[in-house]
């Protein structure tokens, strides 16, 4: 483990992935003491290598693991001051082809797995009475996004943005904040979802809908998290990053 630089740690599950990285990298810059928890062992051993940070493996569909990992950081770090829960998965998918086992997959590592952390997360924070900050990466596929890889993604990051809300509401009492950041497609890995042989440019046909004609970047999103993380007054908001596809 690394040394604490400052009081308790920044946790970002799905910290190896394209998103997960640069928001880890921002957070770091600003000196904050970032643990990057993440499925992919060797991933996260690598990025926190090169950050010179820490790492946890963690599967967020498991609440033993979830709480066997932050056990492990609150050990180390003493406490988690705040929360990036960014892990997600999808894949392209028309709406009658998806299954009971493909919704479940998402379901449980975009959805369950954003309430386990927060309640493992949550309740140390509520406990230590020195509040907190949460920051959920959902998506615009849940505010309704036509280009969306498919439904039951949307529906697993529609139930990301209504927890938001309402533990926005239960979290207060306790000065834990809680927001939701929105990317639109990102240039990342994931955006390859859409990139199947059937699917032959729909990805070009994507940014051409995007207002600015650009997919966002990872440290596009980072940005926003940084800024939601700190931000002393907001709470049960989301922030689109998608370059104007949607307004709400
Ligand atoms: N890339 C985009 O265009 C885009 C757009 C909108 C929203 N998002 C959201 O942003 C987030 C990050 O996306 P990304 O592009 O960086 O994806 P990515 O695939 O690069 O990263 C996802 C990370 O989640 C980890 N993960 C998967 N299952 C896990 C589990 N059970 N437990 C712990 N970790 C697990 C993976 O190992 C991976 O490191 C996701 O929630 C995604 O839905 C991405």
């Amino acid at each position: 483990m690394s040394t604490t630089r400052h009081e308790g740690a920044y946790l970002v599950t799905g910290g190896a992935g394209a998103i997960g990285t640069a928001i880890c990298e921002r957070l770091v810059d600003m000196g904050l003491s970032v643990v990057v928890a993440d499925a992919n062992a060797q991933a996260a051993e690598d990025v926190a290598g090169r950050l010179k940070c820490d790492y946890v493996t963690v599967d967020l569909r498991d609440r033993a693991s979830v709480d066997a990992a932050v056990e492990t950081v609150v050990q180390e770090h003493s406490a988690i001051r705040g929360v990036v829960n960014c892990a997600g998965v999808t894949r392209l998918m028309d709406f009658f082809e998806i299954s009971t086992e493909d919704w479940n997959w998402m379901m449980d590592i975009n959805a369950l797995g954003t309430m386990h952390v927060m309640q493992a997360v949550g309740s140390r924070m509520r406990d230590a009475g020195a509040g907190g900050s949460i920051v959920n990466v959902a998506s615009i596929a849940g505010k309704g996004y036509r280009q969306t890889s498919n439904a039951a993604y949307a529906a697993t990051k529609g139930a990301v943005l209504a927890l938001t809300k309402v533990a926005a509401i239960q979290l207060a009492p306790f000065d834990i904040r809680v927001n939701a950041v929105c990317p639109g497609p990102t240039n990342s890995p994931l955006l390859n979802v859409h990139n199947t042989p059937e699917a032959q440019g729909r990805i070009a046909e994507m940014v051409e809908h995007v207002p600015l004609r650009r997919f966002s970047e990872p440290s596009d999103i980072a940005a926003a998290v940084a800024y939601l993380l700190m931000a002393n007054a907001v709470t049960g908001q989301s922030m689109n990053v998608d370059g104007g596809l949607v307004f709400d």
